[in-house]
């Protein structure tokens, strides 16, 4: 019996340090420790055991279990820390690889997505983008827009003023980027701008703040009708391919002589009365829709920059300035301007 004992401390221990992984181990525990192991059965039967043999055979059984358990546990922490170790080396994350890719959330606002309607075609007449600041000089939104100080004609113009500096002012149209276009390059030019402008005044057509586009080309021998082409081109291109332009008389202090121009009307072709017979709501039965201002720049304007080579004698051009929100409520049948600003994702979804 004793010799068996030894048979199994040697064939046990051998086998716990061979284990190569944990669940081995465990086969090992089963077998040599477990309910059914020999080792088990020889503890449990030993009070059958002739008197005089109980003693030796007891102590060498529990003393072989004990260094079995303690063999199989310190095998154990072995093998637990390296396997972990290699788990931690086969499952690393790369933290460098890029992250899922990014879905699309939302979409461009309807005023942007109209704005650059615009730009591009402009830009494919030749006009180059410009921009300039909100937040303006007197001079820029109003002096060397040829509108003097104290001149009536800065009223019309619901201006918000800077509380601490009378000559500050948010830029109630996008008219004084023609000079600053003008004093950064020299003729000819050929340019649009595009931006918030600010003026007190809300209703249904009206925002504090709303969106224009200008448009400024100088150069030898431009004329108005040159302006008629522009506004052709520009409004088929926003319009639709039968449109038209038409330019009524209008005053603006820094165009002379200064047009409003229309498109003619695209809902009911220009006739201001629809299939039915019906008087056309859009153009009011006038055939035609307002659009902007504009007219050829007053060479008062070209004196404010004629050192940056703007001589009103030689060179001479056109300007004009439109809303943005304007055509985009037109083209879309949006009834009230505010909605554009009122974030209400409803109604932005529909112009996705
Ligand atoms: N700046 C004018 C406005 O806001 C529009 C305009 C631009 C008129 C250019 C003529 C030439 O009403």
């Amino acid at each position: 019996m004793l010799e068996r004992i030894e048979e199994i401390r040697v064939e046990g221990s051998a086998a716990i340090e061979a284990a190569a992984g944990t669940a081995e181990l465990e086969e090992l525990r089963v077998r040599y420790l477990g309910r059914k192991a020999e080792l088990t059965a020889i503890l449990r039967g030993i009070a059958e055991l002739p008197a005089e043999e109980r003693g030796k055979v007891g102590g060498s059984a529990n003393k072989v279990r004990k260094e079995l358990e303690a063999l199989l546990e310190s095998r154990a922490e072995i093998l637990d820390a390296s396997e972990l170790e290699s788990q931690l080396a086969e499952d690393r994350v790369d933290v460098t690889l890029p992250g899922a890719p990014a879905r699309p959330v939302g979409h461009i606002h309807l005023i942007t997505r109209t704005t650059r309607q615009i730009e591009d075609v402009m830009v494919g007449l030749g006009y180059r983008v410009m921009e300039g600041p909100e937040v303006e000089h007197d001079y820029y939104n109003f002096t060397a827009l040829n509108h003097p100080p104290g001149h009536p004609a800065r009223m019309l113009q619901d201006t918000f003023y800077v509380q601490s500096d009378p000559e500050v002012l948010l830029r109630t149209h996008t008219s004084p980027v023609q000079i600053r276009s003008m004093e950064a390059q020299s003729p000819p030019i050929f340019m649009i701008a595009p931006g918030k402008v600010y003026r007190r005044d809300s209703d249904a057509t009206h925002s504090p703040m709303f969106h224009q586009v200008e448009g400024l080309a100088i150069g030898e021998g431009i004329t108005l009708a040159d302006l008629q082409g522009t506004l052709d081109e520009m409004l088929r291109a926003i319009f639709g391919a039968g449109r038209k332009a038409r330019m009524r008389p209008h005053f603006f202090p820094f165009t002379e002589p200064s047009v409003e121009f229309d498109v003619s009307c695209f809902q009911c072709e220009g006739t201001g009365t629809l299939v039915d017979g019906a008087r056309c709501n859009l153009c009011k039965g006038i055939g035609w829709i307002e659009v902007g201002g504009a007219g050829m720049v007053d060479p008062n304007v070209l004196g404010f920059v004629e050192s940056n080579g703007y001589d009103p004698e030689r060179v001479q051009g056109f300007a004009f300035g439109m809303g943005v929100e304007r055509i985009a409520m037109l083209r879309h049948g949006v009834p009230d301007l505010r909605r554009f600003f009122d974030n209400d994702v409803r109604v932005l979804e529909q112009f996705a």
